[in-house]
């Protein structure tokens, strides 16, 4: 696992650069929205890309992770399907619901019946082999190709370059051979051994990042996490850290930056932190996202959030690679389907 997140910026830039070699026609009903369904580690990447391009979007994009579709998809929808086993009930569910209704369908996969409810329509097939969570860039880089290729939120290019560099350059600071005392993700994973994290992103727009955190702490380091996102969390979450203290020491709050947050934002945090959650929590850590564009600010956070769970796994002992509950509870719903 830890070699295969390490790989991310290769990741990235293979899989952007076949994407974008792939054919990729345009709907003939021009489409009044886009929806992209899709579930955990396949479903975050439509996440993150609707939060990178929220400013320029011309279109909704909304991520439904769910079997049922919304009674407005129809002819006008396009409906991205991602699933990287290809073998997901509801994602394969919402799809031949997609289908049925007429919506211009792409799918996203490597392989399965995915795949095969594709054919003849638009398939972007990914490289196979890797757990769905660690294949984000290949899930991820062919929705950002269609969406440049019809030119639907302008060129993304420049900004997946600068990704990839600063990813790069992460790469380098914070790998197996870098000791804890210049390592940001081993000195993060050391401080969050013994606690739940509570990731908060900073802004709504770092919402799908404090996810993906959540997630990876779940299924990498096996273990509970909690995510939120500012300024909601300032309406109902700060309250909770007044739990009695020996439970609300046992978690640590982890606020993920962008470096772009406005006075009233930084002010809200700050506020936060004095109010409610230092006095309460086992430690709390702000992180920083990297680079000047959005994708980069974004892309780097996760990075961070990958590396930081991989090590927490190791610091507790534990496989980051098998998700042994997920897998049981597919197959048990399957078997009695
Ligand atoms: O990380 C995981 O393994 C899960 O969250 C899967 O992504 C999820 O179960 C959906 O599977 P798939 O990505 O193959 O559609």
């Amino acid at each position: 696992m830890l070699k295969t997140v390490l790989t991310l910026p290769g990741q990235l830039l293979e899989a952007w650069e076949r994407a974008l070699a792939a054919p990729l026609p345009r709907p003939e009903v021009p489409p009044s929205h886009i929806v992209a369904v899709g579930m955990g580690g396949s479903a975050i990447a439509a996440d993150l890309i609707g939060a990178y391009l929220a400013p320029r979007l011309a279109l909704p994009l909304v991520t439904i992770r769910d079997a049922r579709l919304p009674a407005y998809v129809g002819r006008g929808s396009v409906v991205i399907a991602t699933s990287y086993s290809g073998e997901t009930d509801e994602t394969l569910a919402a799809a031949e619901a997609a289908v049925a209704s007429g919506a211009h369908v792409v799918a996203v996969t490597s392989g399965g019946r995915l795949a095969a409810l594709a054919a003849g329509r638009t398939l972007l097939r990914v490289r196979g082999g890797l757990p769905p969570r660690a294949a984000l860039a290949y899930l991820l880089a062919p929705t950002l190709a269609v969406f440049e290729k019809w030119g639907v939120a302008g060129s993304c290019a420049a900004d997946v370059d600068e990704a990839v560099g600063v990813l790069r350059v992460i790469a380098t600071e914070t790998g197996p051979d870098v000791p804890l005392t210049r390592n940001p993700a081993k000195q993060l994973a050391e401080a969050l051994r013994d606690v739940v994290p509570a990731v908060y992103a900073g802004t709504p727009g770092l919402a799908p990042v404090a996810r993906r955190w959540k997630t990876q702490f779940n299924e990498n380091s096996k273990t509970l996490a909690t995510w939120d996102t500012f300024p909601e969390l300032t309406h109902n979450e700060v309250v909770g850290w007044g739990a009695p203290a020996d439970l609300a020491c046992r978690v640590a709050a982890v606020i993920l930056l962008g470096g772009d947050e406005d006075a009233q934002a930084l002010r809200r945090i700050g506020a936060s932190r004095s109010a409610a959650i230092d006095r309460a929590a086992a430690s709390v850590h702000e992180v920083r996202g990297r680079g000047t564009g959005r994708l980069a600010r974004m892309l780097s956070l996760v990075f961070l959030g990958d590396l930081t769970s991989v090590y927490l796994a190791y610091l507790r002992g534990v496989d980051p690679t098998p998700v042994e509950a997920i897998d049981r509870i597919k197959q048990a719903v399957r078997a009695a389907s």
